[in-house]
């Protein structure tokens, strides 16, 4: 598994103050490009509100949210075990789309480091756009399986049939996901899932946060996770729908170059023209 501080970024750090204008409108750039931003010197709960305030429009009020609708992700120690609160105890949390069980999941995921622990607790990241390359040039196959409308069923009686991979119009595409008990999948989907959980193994990035610093991820791209930890790791996490003064468009953009919406029969075609571009670009 690849492991960076700052591969899959572009490695600048934003403070919550200066998030507004044109610097506002360069962390919305950063945004759409990489599916990450990067936070630094989040003093506590206020910063972590400011910042969230100023990048998104509104706030969701998570289940386990407080008031202020931060949520506080540590080790409950009563929550270890249960479906759909693994991060709420100190295990590895597998990669996922934060709700992914809800009909729209929220656009933005803020994560603020607050106590780190003493061991483990990296943050997991996988970029969408990364995968969707990965399979395009070996697994073709598996993407018209993963963007079947009933690819998958997410979450528990309440919960719903969506594709894993979602293509948009214009070519761009959405990635929605989980790997616990709250998931399941078709038998054409599932049949894919070993060529699927390679490309995620493969582009996995690792991030240790200190406190102080934090994460803003595109939860339609990237799938977020943690590995065990030890001692009292504490982070803030704040979700929402992003700020127009991003300009986020919708999903991420196709990883193969194309001027006009793509079918999803032409895949195969455009996988081709992608092993080409990997192959240029690594001669
Ligand atoms: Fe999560």
């Amino acid at each position: 598994m690849p492991s960076s501080d700052t591969n899959g970024t572009s490695g600048e750090e934003f403070t919550a103050g200066v998030l507004h204008g044109a610097v506002r409108e360069h962390a919305g750039a950063v945004l759409s490009e990489h599916g990450v931003l990067r936070l630094a010197r989040l003093g506590g709960r206020d910063d972590v509100l400011i910042a969230a305030g100023r990048l998104m429009s509104s706030l969701w009020k998570h289940r386990d949210a407080d008031p202020d609708s931060l949520t506080v992700i540590r080790d409950t120690g009563r929550h270890d075990g249960r479906p759909g609160f693994a991060g709420l105890g100190r295990g590895t949390l597998p990669l996922h789309t934060e709700c992914a069980q809800h009909p729209d999941p929220p656009r933005l995921l803020l994560l603020a480091c607050a106590r780190a622990g003493d061991t483990g607790g990296e943050s997991l990241l996988v970029d969408g756009q990364a995968v969707l390359a990965e399979l395009a040039a070996h697994h073709p196959a598996a993407i018209e399986a993963l963007s079947a409308e009933r690819a998958a069923y997410f979450g528990g009686s309440g919960g719903h049939f969506a594709p894993v991979l979602q293509q948009l119009p214009a070519s761009r595409w959405r990635l929605r996901l989980r790997q616990d008990g709250l998931a399941r999948f078709s038998p054409e989907a599932d049949a894919h899932l070993p060529a699927l959980r390679k490309a995620i193994d493969r582009n996995t990035r690792r991030l240790r946060l200190a406190p102080g610093q934090g994460v803003v991820l595109d939860n339609h791209r990237l799938l977020h996770g943690r590995t065990a930890f030890s001692g009292e790791r504490l982070i803030l996490r704040a979700l929402g729908d992003p700020h127009s003064a991003l300009g986020l468009g919708p999903g991420f953009p196709a990883p193969w170059s194309t001027a006009r919406p793509t079918a999803l029969h032409e895949v195969t075609r455009r996988a081709g023209d992608l092993d080409e571009q990997l192959l240029t670009a690594r001669s």
